[in-house]
This record gives structure tokens, sequence and C-alpha cells, in this order.
């Protein structure tokens, strides 16, 4: 496949399962777009503003259902996202997909704020992930390259829940992804 046919199947996955819910009154689609935009707004590099777009990609690969955290599901979205994603984008795109979950627990750990500040779902889903990482965990995740980008994303990814806001749509993305796409 060209760049350019990988980008299409990944935007019409968007197309075609983008209006599910992702809880909290923004659709999978809003909360992606929203995350990018942030990303962008914020100057972050192309392949963090990927990496919000695409963090939950997981969930449209699935056929578990919406809101699967609220019947105690962990679908394990972030490894679903992120293997199909490795085939296509490099290292700074994918692994900061794969941690998304990982960077929860360990601002969770990090800052006592940023765990009071959960939303409710962002709780449930938190407690079926493990819960705040341990000491040895966060020591662990902080050797990793990737893991500043994975907690700014993460960053990014909590404040994607705005109803109503108006973003750039999905082809404004377009031409990043097919640039961040790995040679074949
Ligand atoms: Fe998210």
């Amino acid at each position: 496949m060209t760049p350019a046919a990988i980008v299409e199947e990944i935007l019409r996955t968007f197309r075609e399962r983008g209006h599910r819910s992702y809880g909290e009154r923004v659709t999978e689609q809003q909360h992606a777009l929203q995350c990018a935009t942030f990303a962008e707004q914020a100057g972050e590099p192309p392949a963090v503003i990927a990496a919000c777009l695409l963090h939950d990609y997981g969930h449209l690969l699935h056929d578990l259902g919406e809101d699967i955290a609220d019947r105690g599901v962990d679908a394990r979205h972030e490894r679903i996202g992120a293997h199909r994603l490795e085939a296509w984008f490099p290292a700074d795109v994918v692994e900061p997909v794969r941690l998304h979950a990982d960077s929860k627990r360990y601002l969770c750990w990090k800052e006592t704020e940023y765990h009071a500040g959960l939303s409710e779902a962002s709780r449930r889903s938190l407690a079926l992930q493990g819960g705040p990482m341990t000491d040895a965990e966060a020591a662990e995740f902080e050797r990793g390259v990737h893991y500043e980008s994975a907690v700014r994303v993460r960053r990014y990814d909590d404040r994607g829940k705005i109803p109503d806001l108006v973003t750039p749509d999905l082809e404004h993305f377009r031409p990043l992804l097919e640039a961040l796409m790995r040679p074949a």
C-alpha cells in the first residue's frame, strides 16, 4: 500500500466509526481532533500531533461496543492501536499511543492534583488499567525513550473532551500523516 492509501484507510475508519461515543459527551472523532489540535496549537512536532490524533485508534478497531469501561471491560485499546500503527509509522508516533494508558497511571503517581482532577470515566478506566503506578513502575517508565512525549500526549488527551468545540477536520491532518509514514 502506498502512504496515501494507508492514510486513506485510517481516515475511512474514522469516517465509518468515528461517530462512536468516546464518553463524556464527545465522539471518538471529536476527541481525536481536539487532542491533535491542542498539540498543533502548542507547537508540538508532527509525530506528537499524529500520536494525539491516533492515540485511541484502537477504540475504532474493536467491536466490543461503546463505553466498555462502564461495563468493567478493559480492551487494551492502546495495544490494539499501536499494534496496527507500527506497521506504518515510526516509533515516535507509535510509542506514545502504546503508552497513553500507562502515562495516566504514571501521572497519577507523580501528581496528586492530576489524580484528583481525573474525570469520573477516566477514574473508572484507571482502576481497570491497574491504578496509579508504584515507585518501581514509575522509575521503569521514566527510563523509556518516549516517556516524555507520551506524557504530553496524555495531557492533550485529557483536555480533548469539550462538547461542540470547533476544530480543523480530518483532512487537515492528511498531509501530516502521509509525511510521517515509514517508507515501505
Ligand atoms: Fe483519549
